[in-house]
């Protein structure tokens, strides 16, 4: 028998490219490649990229050039480039960076089979369709090995929603949902194999809306549903739109015990001007009555959010709105990001702010949130959470885990990867906890 080939992917960007990144592995170890953590020993590198911001993408150009003087010591090595850089500029790429053999978007990757064997043939191919077929419906079953305890799952893609500022209703495209009983097959499948924890991903997961036997349902119907599957012990889902959060997934969050109390809910900015200019199509107002209703349902619920400053036409007080929404909602985490124009989106039209104003408000805003994690982390010391063991810790004895509230912890403990138990916090450090087990 030949030597399996090798396959070397580099994942950018979101969870969903995560998730991506394992299903195009595994329609490729379909056809014999088996993946490497070494890029040097690969038959093929597959860069699966992110376009969310200019840094990101142009990551991927000076990653693309680290790999010219491998190509070259080893001329049959295949370079492809997949995900949403490949969306956005197809064939570009190619002209671009002569050294790569293949470009495939986020909806078509179940053709890569068929396209590796055609760059095995000398042959360069680009495919950035938006299919007809479901690609989901054309990817190998999910294998039987795995060991980790926590998986994402993909229900819905794509965004409907067209915020000035992003590509992604352009590079992921409309939304779509998955059927339920796909859904749920996959999740069983992943229980059986030892998850006990289920991200369910979607560009704009809480507007799904999947086809089940009965017409369509609700993502709190599909929670309520896999909160059925024994085995599984965790539901979490990302990432959500505010004007999506239905009355039924809030009460959800206060009737299902296996939904975790951690909700990323983006909001982008706290002025109302701004929030107009964004195309949010709601208030700052409306952002806090939101997350007032999600709080009674659910007290302890740790929020999260994403911020962007530095918006075209953003000024000292619109930033200072932005300010007060967060420490009127009080972040458990948070994500910010400098405003980047990205191309075709409509904010992309209008002039910046000055780079170095957008950096004082990204640094001072940045202050505010870490005060704020920092806070909420601390909190958690005396408190007893529940944990779900993901993999031994640097200590001998010592295994690392995950609270309900996605906040990282060290226990001593022998008990195994997989394994969920009641720990007290005793001691909080600055990216972790330290607890001690409750009772099994
Ligand atoms: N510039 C800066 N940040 C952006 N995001 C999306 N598009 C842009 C952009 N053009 C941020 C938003 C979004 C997160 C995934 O990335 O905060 O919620
Ligand atoms: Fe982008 Fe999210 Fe707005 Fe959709 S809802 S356009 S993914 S920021």
């Amino acid at each position: 028998m030949s030597e399996p080939k090798k396959l070397f992917i580099k994942t950018y960007g979101c969870q969903m490219n995560v998730y991506d990144s394992e299903r195009m592995a595994e329609a490729l170890g379909a056809e014999g490649y088996v993946t490497t953590e070494v890029a040097e020993e690969a038959d093929m590198v597959l860069l699966n990229t992110c376009h969310i911001r200019e840094k990101a993408a142009e990551k991927v150009y000076s990653d693309l050039g680290r790999l010219r003087p491998l190509k070259q010591a080893k001329p049959d090595l295949k370079i492809g480039i997949a995900g949403c850089v490949a969306q956005a500029e197809g064939e570009e790429i190619l002209k671009r960076m002569p050294l790569v053999d293949l470009v495939v978007g986020p909806q078509s990757y179940h053709r890569l089979p068929a396209m590796a064997k055609a760059a095995e043939a000398g042959q360069k191919t680009v495919d950035t369709d938006f299919p007809e077929e479901d690609k989901f419906d054309h990817l190998p079953d999910r294998p039987k090995a795995s060991v980790r305890p926590t998986a994402f799952l993909t229900v819905q893609e794509g965004c409907d929603k067209f915020c000035a500022f992003c590509v992604v209703p352009y590079t992921r495209g409309a939304e779509v949902s998955r059927p339920v009983e796909r859904i749920l097959t996959e999740a069983r499948g992943l229980v059986e194999k030892g998850v006990r924890e289920l991200t369910l991903l979607g560009q704009n997961v809480n507007a799904y809306h999947g086809q089940g036997a009965d017409g369509d349902w609700t993502l709190a119907r599909l929670v309520r549903e896999l909160a059925r599957v024994d085995g599984l012990e965790r539901i979490r889902y990302t990432t959500s739109h505010p004007n999506d959060m239905g009355d039924d997934l809030i009460a959800a969050h206060g009737e299902e015990p296996k939904l975790m109390p951690y909700l990323h809910l983006p909001v982008q900015s706290g002025s109302d001007r701004i929030l107009k200019a964004m195309a949010r199509k709601h208030t700052a107002e409306q952002y806090l009555r939101l997350i007032e209703k999600i709080r009674a349902a659910r007290p302890d619920m740790m929020m999260s959010g994403d911020f962007i400053v530095g918006f075209p036409g953003e000024t000292d007080a619109d930033f200072d709105a932005t300010m007060d929404l967060i420490r009127a909602v009080n972040y458990g985490m948070a994500y910010s990001f400098k405003y980047s124009a990205r191309p075709g989106t409509p904010a992309a039209e209008k002039a910046p702010v000055p780079a170095d104003v957008a950096d004082a408000r990204l640094q001072t805003l940045q202050a505010l949130i870490t005060q704020q994690q920092r806070a909420a982390q601390e909190g958690m010391v005396g408190r007893e959470v529940s944990v779900l063991f993901e993999k031994p810790g640097r200590l001998k004895g010592q295994m690392v885990g995950k609270s309900d509230y996605l906040h990282a912890v060290h226990v001593e403990t022998g008990l195994p990867v997989g394994a969920i138990a009641r720990v007290r916090i005793v001691s909080s450090a600055p990216n972790s906890l330290a607890g001690e087990i409750v009772a099994a």
